[in-house]
This record gives C-alpha cells, structure tokens and sequence, in this order.
C-alpha cells in the first residue's frame, strides 16, 4: 500500500529541476590552453588576445591541443557598474568581451577568464563575492567557457562554501565552463574539490626559474617537490596527491614557465615534461608570438602530449631521489609506463636508468626516448644518457608481447 502510494504520488509531481552540478565531462584529459598572467601580468588588452590566437594557429599550438585562451586578472574596470555589473575596461578591450570570444570561436578556440571568491581580485579589481549568480551570467553572456577563480581578500570565507557557490551559479547561468579552482591548495582542494571544479591550484604561484624561492613565487623544481612531498606526503608507491587526480579533476601545479627567460633550454624542456608526467593543465605562459622554433618544438611536442593527455588520466609519482638524479614515473593506458629521468645537478652528467628494480613494470617493455625521436632498445638493460644540468630524458616504454 505504501509503496503505491509513494508511485502514485511520483507520478503526480512534477519533474524537478536538475540539482546544481558541476558541468560534466568537459575536462577528461587535463585542460590545455593558454593564460595571460606569467608573461603579461596586467599588460593584456584586445589585440595582444587576437595576435596570440592568430600565432596560435599558425604555428601549430592549437592543433596541437592548446585549446583555452584564459585572461587572467586585470581584465576589468575597479568598479562594477550602477547594477552591479562587472564592466571590461574599455581602454584595454574596446570592443568588448563578447566580441572577442566570437573572435576566439570563429578561429577554434574556447575563451577563459579570470574571477576571485574574495571582495577583490589579487590585483585590486572587483571580486566575485556575492555576486555569484550575476558574474556567472554576465560571463555566461560573453560565451565565456572558463573560469579561473582565485582566492585573493577571501578573509574567513569557508574554500569549499565559496567554490561551491560559484559552482552552482555557473551551474544556473546554463553555459558549460570548466572551473579552475586556484586557492593555491591551502584548504586541500584534492579532498574536497572533485565535484566542484575540473582542476585545482595545489600551491603558490610559479615564477621562471629552476628553484628560486621567492616570497610567494618559487621555481617549477620547488613545485615539482612540493607535488611529492609536502602537499601530500607520499609514500614512494604512487600513493600522494597523485590518487586525487583523474579525468573530470586534476591537481594543478600552475601553470606553464616553458620558454621564459629565466629558463634555459634543458630547464624549459624538464618543465614541460614533468607537467606531462604530472597529468597537469598544460596552460603556456611565455609571449607564444615570440616563440623560437626550439620553445614551440617542446610545446607542441605530440609524443610529450600524448603522455599528458593519456586518458587513463593516471598522476605521475617520484620513484627514486638521489643526489643528482630523480626519476619520475606515470602508468599510462593499456599496461605502458612514462619515465623520465632529471638531471638535478649542476653540471652535465651521464645518468642511467635501471628497469630491473621496477616491480610495477608488467613484463619486459620496448623503450622509446621522446626528445630523441629515437626508440631506445628494451628495459632488459638500463637507459643511459648524457644529460645537461636540469635536463630529462623523457621515455615511453610499450609491453612487448
Ligand atoms: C594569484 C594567482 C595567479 C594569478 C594572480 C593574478 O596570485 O595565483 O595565478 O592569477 O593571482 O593577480
């Protein structure tokens, strides 16, 4: 009786609306693209947006994959509107934000942009702090379709109340945007973020250099250690931050230094393959107008990519730290493993890699090293390599069967 009760009076109430969500299936392998802030901070306007597009195309970064053209911070007006509204400054973007994303959609790209859950944004400009649901249409009406959200003037806002706000007005606002989550992991978003954004910030800010520390800018090698060590203790066994990671929500260890000046060749090459090893958002940071063929080789790099994007969607974990040498490794789809090998001294080094000790290999495998465009034998015997200070050697290795 009671159960035709509870089926009759189903039947009888209307359908309700779809609970709040995040928008699904949007980011399975990390989101690649291109932000303004590493190389132009608050120097961003209309053209500088058309020109990197336009460079884009043609020298092959966006079939490569680099996707999402983000404007970080400094976008807007210091004020909002008589309504309330946020108002692009029209020295910077005249035509308007809607204008250029149709300008980003018409040549294949996908518009980002950039919010803060505090009062203000990192650079002054005005927050999103009660305001969700208006910014979130208004982003909505300019074909926006991601958002990063920072964590500037938040004071005692709750990360996981404030985010998950914002979620749901993006939700509401009806237009599917991959939200990038960057309150620099202080509340551990890797435990509570999955459902509530697409990626996540795990630390500060990089800046372009090796291993400087700086006030709240370090180096991607510190990054790269804080992956491992500090931001989730791992055990040598895969078993850090790493197991958080998967299609639809990833760590975010910031994003791409590759091919600024504070970088050397090698260290822009180890870079971009450790973010690769990482299942890292693969968002360029250097003036991609100005990119040597050598910078744009190692961004558009298919076998390096392929490696990100692999769509087990596995985190990398540090396998050996020795003096000199680190080795890194990420299980990839159908039983194949990425290594690379680091160079972390300051001079160059022979450097070897044995397999033998790997007990997570399934079995013999042929091994393909990446930046040679050479295969490399099989992991019967080690790899060795000369490598420069800070350089990696970046392999694939395939089950021979
Ligand atoms: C914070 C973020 C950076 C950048 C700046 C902009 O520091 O972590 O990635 O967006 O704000 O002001």
């Amino acid at each position: 009786m009671k159960k035709l009760l509870s089926l009759l009076l189903a039947a009888a109430l209307p359908a309700l609306p779809a609970l709040a969500q995040k928008f699904e299936g949007l980011a399975l392998t990390p989101p690649m693209g291109f932000n303004t802030w590493n190389t132009f901070a608050s120097n961003i306007n209309e053209v500088l947006i058309m020109e990197t597009a336009e460079a884009m195309v043609k020298n092959g970064m966006r079939d490569a994959g680099y996707t999402y053209i983000v404007l970080d911070d400094c976008w807007s007006l210091k004020e909002r509107d008589a309504d309330g509204n946020l108002v692009p400054d029209p020295a910077k973007f005249p035509s308007g934000l809607k204008a250029l994303g149709e300008f980003l959609h018409a040549r294949g790209f996908k518009f980002g942009i950039y919010g803060c859950a505090g009062a203000k944004t990192c650079g002054g400009y005005p927050g999103s702090m009660g305001h969700e649901y208006q910014d979130a249409r208004t982003f909505a009406s300019w074909g926006i379709d991601y958002l990063k959200y920072d964590w500037c003037s938040s004071g005692t806002r709750d990360a996981r109340e404030a985010y998950t706000t914002m979620r749901d007005a993006l939700f509401a606002a009806k237009r599917p945007v991959v939200f990038s989550i960057c309150e620099w992991g202080n509340s551990k978003p890797w435990e509570w973020a999955k459902d509530v954004g697409h990626l996540w910030r795990t630390t500060g800010d990089i800046t372009d250099c090796y291993d400087c520390v700086q006030r709240w800018e370090r180096g991607w090698k510190v990054i790269l250690d804080l992956q491992h060590s500090q931001v989730q203790p791992a055990d040598g066994q895969g078993n850090g931050i790493g197991q958080y990671a998967g299609p639809g929500h990833w760590n975010d260890p910031d994003m791409l230094e590759v091919g600024n000046e504070g970088l050397t060749v090698a260290e822009s090459r180890a870079h971009f393959s450790m973010w690769c090893l990482l299942a890292a958002p693969l968002m360029a940071g250097n003036d991609v107008r100005k990119a040597t063929p050598e910078i744009l080789a190692i961004l558009t790099d298919k076998e390096a990519i392929a490696i990100d994007q692999d769509p087990a969607g596995k985190q990398g974990w540090r396998y050996r730290a020795e003096p000199g040498r680190e080795i890194w490794v990420r299980e990839l789809a159908g039983g194949e493993w990425a290594v690379a090998l680091l160079n972390t001294g300051d001079t160059a080094a022979e450097l070897s890699v044995d397999f033998g000790h790997m007990w997570f290999l399934g079995g013999t495998c042929a091994v393909r090293d990446i930046w040679e465009k050479k295969d490399a034998g099989t992991t019967v015997k080690p790899f060795t390599k000369r490598l420069e200070s800070h350089d990696v050697a970046l392999l694939r290795l395939k089950p021979i069967k």
